[in-house]
């Protein structure tokens, strides 16, 4: 992706120096920030605090924690797996995670310089697949398509492209003038922040909706199609995506409006048989009650939202059952749920 005339991953790896590099999530939209991680620990919390996030993103950074881990552990393989822990422990809905840390850590069986190749194949994997859902997704947009989508599944989420973004911007790059509602996704603003800011640096038309008035466009026929991006789909076809994703699905339905999901094959967990036994990760009520942002002095702020003395309950994700989903465009092509099986 290109930001100001230069060419970026969301986040890298130079073996050499053992050092992670990242686009700062937190401080976007309002600063373009680069930071650079030593070790394990600091790739992990990373992770942990949001400065890196969305599944293939994740995925690509817990590789590269684990050859971080390889590279300066000398093979012990106690604190290998102490390491691989502590990644692991980080976040649990999007199992891109997961399926990185093992891999990494089952190649790295067979040696430092394993873990690291596997590492960074990860990486170009998640930006090639990316790639190829945008294409596999372009098909199915029509000129002038105004698109809803939720939460952000750019290429911020991932290594490069996106998942739910990558359609949009092929679709924009084939002349079809593609229309975006990015829904604000409350309590974090991944939408209002992070879709937005891609959009608006891919010149992609666009506006922020607050995440309540989806419906009220849907009901007017003013959306054509929904895509998502996800963090978990099951073996039957659910699927585990930031919160409000399901309401949104529901609603879809209920005006005959396509669903679909956008993912890689590494974010498919054909081990785990339904949504309903999915962790679904529970965020601090802080991220609810207060708002972030800058001042006019550009100094980041956070205001309280909300009346003081209550608590708040704040799921960062939910199911939608796999009823709703129209297909899934993957990098290997458009999926309806029930030819998921055959993919196992
Ligand atoms: O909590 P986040 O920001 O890591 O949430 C993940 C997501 O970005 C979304 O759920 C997204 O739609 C799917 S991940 C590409």
């Amino acid at each position: 992706m290109r930001i100001n005339n230069k060419q970026y991953r969301t986040v890298w790896y130079d073996a050499e120096s053992n050092v992670v590099s990242m686009i700062d999530q937190v401080k976007l939209p309002f600063a373009f920030e680069i930071v650079e991680l030593k070790d394990y620990k600091e790739t992990a919390e990373a992770i942990r605090n949001m400065t890196v996030r969305g599944a293939g993103a994740i995925g690509a950074t817990a590789g590269f924690a684990m050859a971080q881990a390889f590279v300066s552990l000398n093979g012990n393989a106690g604190e290998i797996q102490m390491a691989k822990d502590f990644i692991e422990a980080t976040r649990p809905t999007a199992v891109n995670l997961f399926y990185a840390s093992n891999k990494v850590f089952n190649a790295g069986q067979a040696g430092v310089e394993q873990a690291v190749n596997m590492a960074q194949n990860i990486a170009d994997e998640d930006a090639e697949g990316c790639r190829l859902i945008g294409e596999n997704g372009n098909e199915l947009i029509k000129a002038n398509s105004r698109i809803l989508t939720h939460c952000n599944a750019g290429w911020l989420a991932f290594v490069d492209y996106g998942s739910a973004l990558s359609p949009v911007y092929a679709a924009k790059a084939s002349g079809k003038a593609p229309f975006v509602y990015a829904d604000e996704t409350r309590p974090r603003g991944q939408g209002a922040r992070l879709t937005a800011f891609e959009l608006h640096h891919n010149e992609v038309d666009h506006r922020i909706i607050a995440d309540n008035a989806a419906a009220f466009y849907m009901s007017k026929g003013m959306v054509d199609m929904v895509i998502t991006g996800a963090d978990r789909i099951t073996g039957n076809g659910d699927v585990a995506n930031k919160i409000g994703t399901l309401e949104k699905a529901i609603v879809a339905r209920e005006y005959g409006i396509p669903f679909y999901v956008a993912a890689p094959f590494s974010t498919f967990d054909f081990a785990t048989e339904s949504g309903d036994m999915i962790t679904i990760e529970e965020r601090d009520e802080e991220e609810l009650l207060y708002h972030e942002g800058p001042d006019k002095d550009m100094v980041m702020r956070s205001i309280r939202m909300a009346s003081p003395g209550s608590h708040g309950l704040n799921p960062a994700f939910d199911v939608t059952p796999a009823k709703y989903i129209t297909a899934f465009i993957t990098e290997k092509g458009i999926i309806k749920p029930e030819e998921l099986s055959t993919y196992r």
